[in-house]
Order: structure tokens, then sequence, then C-alpha cells
């Protein structure tokens, strides 16, 4: 049977296809330390998985129009007490995860062609769906010669005939946070053009050290027409699983939005809902998250360390999220056994073959001198992993 054109540009997620080659290994017995996973390690507060288990045990298993509004409210109340942001309920469409949200705001936005800005590296899933909707990605270069990060006079060189601006801060893959005063000058850029952007603040509990975190829309209130806030619970919470996310914004996209998705999957899961709404209404919550994010900011620090004390590595400190994102270019040329390295998707493969350490190929994120590691995963599992890959390089 023929596909589509518009499935055949689209490239299949890197980072789902490392994390289940990793895991058939492991099933065969092979001991591999995964760097892979985009995804906390640990299980999912109590209380939320109660409130979900309760809903199961009253009968909360049907389609859920009274729920959702429940759940939207309370998300409307968290967006006002901690991202100083000011919409209805109405204004918040449910969806299953951060992903589905973004897919469906392309979905609406994007006439054939249209172009997308997108800091590179990139989250992979942007460019596959600005694609999906008939867009066109266009990358704004923000290397580690540039801290990861764009700058104004990026915008005003790509803004003519764009339609919209990604930002994702903190960032996947590279760690990297804007500072507000950064995202300010980012903000003021924005309002000399015509762009929309979407705002991906999926990881926004988890930054470190004095990095504060703010909503860009709340940043200037001629924002708030023309942003589209990005966000979901299976970061915060550890509930990747759960596939809760949501957006929010001017009211006719999320209406346009909430009429795809009642196409599409009508609202996320019932008994997920309950648990999301415990999420965010529950006194242990703020406890619960703040004691995750202590524990990423260890490990983000030592894993962070350890990599800059090996020969031909340079990492930029991650200030967020939970990646590191290193550059290995200069054992690029070298053969590790039977591996010739020539790019990241080589260094990754002689990693997994020779190191039994899973990462993720730079060249995903489109920086092929990089390759991501995730340190959602204990410290005796990073010194292990980092232990094999110094002895690869080094050894
Ligand atoms: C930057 C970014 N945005 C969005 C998502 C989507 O997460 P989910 O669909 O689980 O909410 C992810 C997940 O890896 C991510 O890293």
């Amino acid at each position: 049977m023929e596909l589509c054109e518009r499935i055949r540009t689209v490239n299949p997620s890197v980072t789902i296809e490392v994390t289940s080659r990793a895991k058939q290994m492991q099933a065969r017995g092979i001991d591999v330390v995964g760097f892979g996973a985009g995804e906390p390690d640990f299980d999912t507060p109590a209380f939320i998985k109660d409130a979900a288990k309760a809903a199961l045990d009253a009968g909360d298993t049907k389609y859920t129009p009274a729920k959702a509004g429940e759940l939207k409210a309370a998300i409307a109340e968290k967006l006002k007490r901690e991202n100083s942001l000011d919409y209805s309920p109405e204004q918040v469409l449910l969806t299953f995860g951060g992903k589905h949200a973004l897919y469906n705001a392309f979905q609406v936005l994007l006439e054939p062609g249209e172009k997308v800005l997108i800091p590179s590296p990139y989250w992979v899933s942007y460019p596959e769906q600005v694609k999906l909707a008939g867009g066109q990605p266009v990358f704004l270069p923000a290397g580690p010669e540039k801290g990861f990060k764009i700058t104004p006079d990026d915008i005003l060189a790509h803004a003519d005939g764009a339609k919209a601006l990604v930002l994702n801060s903190p960032c996947n893959p590279t760690g990297v946070t804007y500072s507000p005063e950064e995202l300010a000058d980012l903000a003021r850029a924005v309002l000399q053009t015509d762009l929309v952007v979407l705002s991906d603040e999926i990881y926004e509990k988890l930054v470190y050290g004095q990095t504060k975190f703010v909503s860009f829309a709340a940043l200037d209130e001629r924002l708030t027409d023309r942003t589209l806030t990005i966000n979901g619970l299976s970061k915060t919470f550890a509930m990747t699983g759960w596939r809760l996310g949501w957006a929010a914004g001017p009211k006719e996209v999320v209406k346009a939005m909430a009429t795809m998705a009642s196409h599409q999957v009508t609202n996320p899961v019932s008994f997920a809902q309950a648990g999301a709404l415990a999420a965010y209404t529950h006194q242990d919550a703020p406890a619960a998250v703040e004691a995750m994010r202590q524990e990423f900011e260890r490990r983000g620090r030592h894993m962070h360390q350890r990599l800059e004390a090996i020969e031909g590595v340079r990492c930029v400190q991650p200030t967020g999220a939970f990646y590191c994102f290193p550059d290995v270019s200069a054992h690029y040329g070298r053969t590790f056994g039977e591996v010739e390295v020539t790019g990241s998707l080589d260094f990754a493969r002689a990693c997994l073959q020779t190191a039994k350490v899973a990462l993720v190929p730079g060249v995903a994120f489109g920086a092929d001198n990089c390759v991501r590691l995730s340190f959602a995963t204990g410290i005796e599992q990073i010194d292990k992993g980092l232990d094999r890959l110094e002895e690869m390089l080094t050894g």
C-alpha cells in the first residue's frame, strides 16, 4: 500500500529507538547502563496514584466532560498561583501528553509551507510535528559556543515570513535554561515581529542552582494573545505513562485545538485526570516535586563534573531538565571495537557495543558533535556508566 508524501518525510523518534534497543539488550541479560531515557526514574507520588485508584473504585470510568472542567480549573488556578498567568478554564486544553498538545497546536496554526523557527539543538519531535502539519522547520543555530541559546538578533534575522517560534526552556536536549532577563530580551524581539510563540515549559519545575523559571507569556501582557504555553505532568510529577499534558493560550486557538481533539481522542483518560487533579491540588505536591528536583540537581552536578573530567569531552553545565549534552567530537576519527566513529550515531553505537552504555546521538537533535545523557537515573548507575565511558575513551 502506498504511503502519503506527508508521512514519508517524517523520521521516527531516535530517542525511543535507542531506549528500546538498550532494553532489548537488558532483556537478553546484558548489563547495559541506560542514559537514554527522557523520563524520571521515580515512581509517581503515592497521593496521585491513590486519587486515581479511588476514582476507578468510584466508577469514574466514563467520558469526562465534568471532570475535565474541574482539572482545567485547577490548571488555570496553578497558572495564576505559580506562573502569574491569568487564563480562564476555557483557555486550557487537556491532551494526551505535552507532545499531543504541540501536535494539535501546529495542526491548527500552520498553512502549507509556513515556516516555524526552531532553536537548534531541538527536541526531536518539533521538526517532525511541523512537517506533519505541512509546515517548514527553520533552524536557528544555538550551538555550545552560544551557550546553546538563541539571541534577539537570531529572531529578528529570521522572522520575516515565519509564522511561529518554538521556545523550550529548560531545554531538552541541552539542559540549558534562559534567565528571566534573557527571555525578556527575546520577548522584546518577538514583539517587533508577527511571530506567535509556542513556549514548551514541560521542565519548568526542574531548574538548578540560582536559576529562576519564568513563563514566557508572563513577561509582557502583549504576549498573552500570541503565546501558547505547553506543559504537562510527565516530568514534574514522574507521570510519563499517564499521558497527561495541556496547553493554555488565546481562546480561539485553544478552541480550535479542542475541536481537533474532539474528533481525535475526546478527553484524556478519566482516572488519569483524577490523579492529575490531585497533583495540582494536594497539599503534599510541592514537597514531593521539590524532593525529586533536589535529587536531579545532585545527580546533574555529579554527571557534569565527571563528564568534564574526561579527556576530549566538553559539557555545558545543565541548569534545568535532566540532561547533559557533551561535545564528544574530539573522539571522532577513532575506532572502538569494530566501530569507526565518524559522528554521533557511530559514537552511540560504539558506546553501546564496547562500554555497554546507552546514550542518544546528538544528530537526532540537530547537533552531530554532541550526545545526550539523561541523569534521570541513580548516582551509582551514573558512576558505573561514566567509569565505562571513561575507560572506553581514555583507557
Ligand atoms: C521538550 C519536551 N517537550 C515535550 C515533551 C512531551 O512529553 P509528554 O508528551 O510526556 O508530556 C517532552 C518529552 O520528552 C520533552 O522533552
